[in-house]
């Protein structure tokens, strides 16, 4: 049985089967309507979402299966001092797989010990996101053709940004991946990730902290939430969250056919003016995350569609 906890648990040849898979899914999605007859995905959410959550769902249902599941630790049995081992025993009766999403950093993990079906971490904390970068992979490839040779500006809150986190271990892994990580000094990335994955491995990387100095090299821009829920303190969030606003007058110092992505819920810091700009991709990239969550749920129930 597999759990996914990182995007570094499937290798790239197996990234690369699942992302084709989600493909597949979305131009014969018929083809998989009742590929998870009979199935159930749990979905325990300890943490607010709109998008992984209900892509989670959406994805099973999509497949035949059906959904259980709560939406906030104070619905659940956490409210009452439960802890995710006894959680996830008690999950594990109930449904064939279940997704966590968790404010503590390793909780999904600690879940996945005691767990007898496969669990995915849909976010812990300040740590990881894989399916949000499966989701980042699917709308790379399917909208540039390639995973490798780019440029990629990182933009926001690279400190608590999760889903940042989890986007650099998994494009490290294609060749020529260059980085523009472009942030306040206060939300740099974490040295952690800075030396051991981005030194380590020799990527080519610099740091700039005004949007405008990147602009011309991108071939995509991540843009991300400051992530207020992990600050501690109201006053440096509130100094941080306007820092970038990605707006039209910046989109005109951009290559023609740079990508903007954002893993959403977007506060201030893309414009809705940009919506219109063909290179806005933000909301395709959250309909591929169904795509890709439900090419997840065949590949970890182990479910063949011929
Ligand atoms: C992200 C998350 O939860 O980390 N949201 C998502 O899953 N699409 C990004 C965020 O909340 O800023």
């Amino acid at each position: 049985m597999r759990h996914l906890m990182s995007p570094m648990d499937f290798s790239v040849e197996e990234l690369d089967r699942l992302l084709s898979l989600a493909i597949d899914i979305e131009q014969n999605p018929k083809k998989f309507a009742h590929a998870c007859d009979g199935k159930k995905l749990a979905t325990c959410f300890y943490e607010p979402s709109t998008r992984t959550r209900l892509s989670f769902e959406a994805a099973m249902l999509n497949l035949g299966g059906s959904v259980l599941g709560f939406s906030s630790a104070d619905s659940s049995s956490a409210a009452k001092g439960e802890s995710v081992s006894d959680t996830i025993r008690v999950i594990s009766c109930y449904a064939d797989i279940c997704a966590m999403r968790h404010p503590k950093e390793g909780a999904p993990l600690v879940a996945s010990l005691k767990s007898t079906i496969p669990v995915i971490n849909a976010g812990d904390g300040g740590h990881q996101h894989p399916t949000q970068t499966l989701t980042d992979l699917l709308t790379i490839r399917s909208l540039k053709g390639h995973l490798g040779d780019l440029t990629i500006g990182l933009c926001g809150d690279l400190k608590f940004g999760r889903t940042v986190h989890s986007l650099i271990h998994a494009l490290i892994r294609y060749p020529n991946i260059r980085f523009v990580l472009i942030s306040p000094e206060e939300l740099r990335v974490p040295s952690y990730i800075r030396e051991d994955v981005l030194d380590k491995n020799h990527i080519p990387y610099r740091e700039v902290e005004r949007l405008e100095d990147a602009m011309a090299d991108l071939d995509i821009l991540y843009m991300t939430r400051v992530q207020k829920e992990r600050f501690f303190n109201e006053e440096d969030y509130v100094r941080m969250k306007d820092f970038y606003i990605l707006d039209k007058a910046k989109m005109t110092l951009a290559k023609k056919d740079m990508l903007v992505l954002h893993p959403l819920p977007r506060v201030n810091e893309i414009s809705v003016e940009v919506d219109d700009d063909p290179r806005a991709a933000y909301f395709k990239q959250a309909q591929y995350g169904v795509y890709v969550r439900m090419a997840l749920i065949l590949t970890l129930l182990e479910v063949e569609v011929c």
